[in-house]
């Protein structure tokens, strides 16, 4: 099943007849009591994609993530049965962080502080001189968070009796998930950045084309065409809070540079012997987790906040094999290179506009036809805050 199937695919028009077309507040996008809303209403409750099992291969492996917004250090460990599950990296005896690594492998863990010591799966193992201590073993393991797996991504989700669980909030897109290389990958190439913007803003800038041709007039080129000078895609889908696009395809596009060919060409030719192939995709899942499938490649870009306007992007290229040669290296590397350098002339742009955002003196946004997913995720968070803000005044703010 692909992501035509799954989307309910729509021209631009009945798409925009669908969603809308009035101006939307600005708040949301830099507003501190605002964002205090999303964290609780989204963030606390949603699953977020923190990792890949190809990271902790075998029983003992970990890697520890640190979620800001929660103020939640995690230790995500592969169990003695195979099982990955998620703690709060913090000793239950007066809490001290248990591992500084971002990654390792141990048999158990151990506190530095007094010793206590926890097994692979949580539970106190021992402690010395426990008897002056008044409590069973079992109440002291430590605390966790929910995790799956779903594609070989790692979720977690700080609800600790999610409603759904991550397979159910995907719904198709799950299935098509399964199919695509990341779930068989066993590397990857990372990078990490820090942006002055509220999460929004960041995600936004990859869910519309309008921005193409200014700001990408060179690497922009080979998807703006005179049949179509904004690149603007052919169709644009949802399903749930999750949305897609077709991208417009270039008749005749403008000839690509040959380090760009070669490096294109010998990708594709090492997918097809990795067994890779897969179709043009894009996945804008809820709440900020993007997955683009250009292939021969594919990656994860995750916008995750770390306050009202700042936000931490996460790009992971996926592969289903490792870099065994100087051709796979290259080609790796050259992919990397490329989407990087599109995203450094986006991250520009995208700071600009929060700095102008954030005096409050634009009160309303003007989206386009064509910016239609931005319009969609507005909806969605508006949504779910709302639901959370009413919920919250019936339960009396025991929310
Ligand atoms: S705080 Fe960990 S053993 Fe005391
Ligand atoms: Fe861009």
């Amino acid at each position: 099943m692909n992501g035509q199937q799954i989307f309910k695919m729509l021209p631009v028009e009945e798409a925009a007849k669908l969603l809308g077309r009035g101006p939307v507040s600005s708040l949301p996008y830099y507003d501190p009591g605002r964002w205090e809303l999303e964290r609780q209403a989204i963030f606390m409750r949603s699953w977020l994609h923190v990792g890949h099992i190809c990271e902790i291969p075998e029983s003992g492996s970990f890697i520890r993530r640190e979620i800001e917004f929660a103020h939640a250090s995690l230790l995500i460990i592969r169990g003695k049965d195979g099982e990955i599950r998620a703690f709060h990296n913090a000793c239950t005896h007066r809490g001290t962080q248990l591992a500084d690594e971002v990654s390792g492998k141990r048999s158990r863990f151990s506190c530095r502080y007094h010793m206590w010591t926890f097994g692979l799966d949580g539970a106190l193992v021992s402690a010395p001189d426990f008897e002056r201590f008044h409590v069973a073993k079992e109440d002291c393991s430590l605390k966790q968070v929910q995790a799956q797996v779903l594609a070989g991504m790692i979720f977690i989700n700080f609800d600790p009796a999610p409603k759904q669980s991550i397979r159910e909030f995907l719904g198709p897109i799950a299935d098509a998930l399964e199919l695509t290389p990341v779930a068989r990958a066993v590397d990857f190439t990372e990078w990490t950045y820090e942006i002055e913007a509220n999460w929004k803003t960041s995600f936004d800038n990859y869910q519309e084309n309008y921005h193409l041709r200014v700001i990408h007039p060179r690497t922009g080129r080979p998807v703006l065409g005179p049949e179509n000078p904004f690149g603007y895609p052919t169709h644009y889908g949802f399903c749930g809070p999750h949305r897609s696009q077709t991208l417009w395809k270039n008749p005749s596009p403008p000839p690509t540079p040959p380090i760009q060919l070669m490096s294109f060409l010998r990708g594709a030719a090492l997918a097809e012997k990795d067994d890779v192939a897969f179709p043009k995709s894009d996945f804008k899942l809820f709440p900020c987790l993007h997955i683009v499938g250009l292939p021969p490649n594919q990656f994860t870009h995750t916008h995750m906040p770390l306050g009202p306007t700042r936000t931490r992007g996460q790009i992971r290229m996926y592969w289903t094999s490792k870099a065994d040669s100087a051709s796979r290296q290259f080609v790796r590397e050259m992919a990397a290179m490329s989407v990087r350098d599109v995203l450094a002339e986006d991250r520009v742009a995208i700071e600009a506009c929060q700095r102008g955002v954030g005096s409050g003196a634009i009160d309303r946004f003007h989206f386009q036809d064509h910016e239609i997913l931005l319009r969609h995720l507005y909806e969605e968070v508006e949504a779910r805050v709302e639901a959370y803000v009413s919920e919250r005044a019936r339960t009396g703010g025991s929310q």
